[in-house]
């Protein structure tokens, strides 16, 4: 299956893109093993629009340069000129900002889309790979893994070694090992997450885990995270609910041996296991959000299980478009108006 490229048009537009919750995978990925990942039906919205006055850039009323956001001051370091357009940006998000749930990412993808988009038609596999240059240079580490879903779209398999059936391939670059793409089947179920209300740490997190990679248990743990995720994508292949729940609470256990749980995450995942085939923290961890695999019929209880944990719950699907222009706006979400990353 392809990744359609984005028809080229120009201004004024509002670029739509996902957020994203790994499967399977996380931190191991950074070290070339696979992740799984899906695309979120909740993301970010990017409004462009001209600026009737002169004074270059502007994002929710202000100069780009006076929000201090990592992300948007990379992608004006690598789209000379952009701080000089007198364009005016509008971001709103149904994601909560150092959650899990992708949230920079999808910002960073949405920007870099409305950057190309007046140039012409953008590739997939362009704005996958300039919105993770941005997004690596702004965190200092990290994967393709949020950015390629959030470009993309449906559930992804990415990791360093390379496939017969890639969507695209990031070549090695800067300290990157180079990752390979492909698609995976996507089930149409219903899925869960929980925000802990607490940010997640991910340079801690990578810190602490990298520690524990550079022990001798830690060369196992890679091993079996990948074994997890190679074995996730044949039980996704077959809608296998079952082996997909004990699959995520396997992960889980490898994540928390590898240190990136915390007790609020760990609250949320005891909260859950009645009512799921499966459940486990998502993304770097050390607070953020829980994901699971509700039992068929049991998604309301498992929400209100979460909500009584003093989570915040969220219902969730794959999406199986990646970032694109639309013509309305966002329905008026929990979290409008923040700038990812801020
Ligand atoms: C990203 O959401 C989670 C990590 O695997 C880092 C990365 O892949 O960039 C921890």
């Amino acid at each position: 299956m392809s990744a359609p490229p984005l028809p080229g048009r120009r201004w004024p537009f509002v670029l739509r893109a996902p957020g994203k919750a790994i499967l399977f995978g996380e931190h191991a990925v950074v070290r070339g093993r696979t992740a799984l990942v899906m695309a979120l039906d909740r993301g970010t919205e990017v409004a462009f629009e001209p600026r009737r006055s002169p004074g270059g850039l502007y994002v929710n009323g202000l100069p780009w340069h006076e929000l201090g956001n990592p992300y948007l001051a990379e992608a004006v370091r690598r789209f000379p000129g952009w701080g000089e357009k007198d364009v005016s940006l509008t971001v709103r998000s149904q994601l909560p900002r150092a959650s899990g749930l992708g949230s920079s990412a999808a910002f960073t993808v949405g920007l870099v889309a409305g950057f190309l988009l007046p140039e012409g038609e953008v590739a997939r596999d362009r704005l996958a790979r300039e919105s993770y240059r941005i997004e690596r240079s702004a965190q200092g580490v990290g994967s393709p893994v949020d950015t390629s879903a959030s470009a993309a779209g449906g559930v992804l398999a990415v990791g360093a070694r390379s496939r017969d059936d890639e969507l695209w391939a990031l070549p090695p670059e800067e300290g990157s090992p180079g990752f390979h793409v492909s698609r995976v089947n996507a089930p149409p179920w219903a899925w869960a997450a929980a925000y802990s209300g607490v940010a997640k740490a991910t340079g801690l997190v990578v810190r602490r885990v990298g520690e524990v990679f550079n022990t001798s248990r830690g060369e196992e743990i890679l091993e079996a995270i990948d074994r997890v995720a190679r074995e996730g994508e044949r039980a996704l292949g077959r809608e296998d609910r079952q082996e997909i729940g004990h699959l995520l609470t396997e992960n889980h256990r490898l994540l928390q041996e590898l240190g990136a749980s915390h007790p609020r995450l760990e609250s949320l995942v005891e909260a859950a296991r009645p009512f799921v085939e499966g459940v486990k923290l998502t993304g770097a961890g050390g607070g953020g959000s829980v994901l699971a695999l509700p039992r068929e019929g049991q998604e309301a209880l498992l929400l209100k299980a979460w909500a009584r944990a003093g989570g915040v719950p969220y219902r969730l699907s794959v999406s199986p478009a990646g970032a694109g222009p639309r013509g309305e706006a966002l329905p008026v979400g929990d979290h409008p108006d923040h700038v990812p990353g801020l």
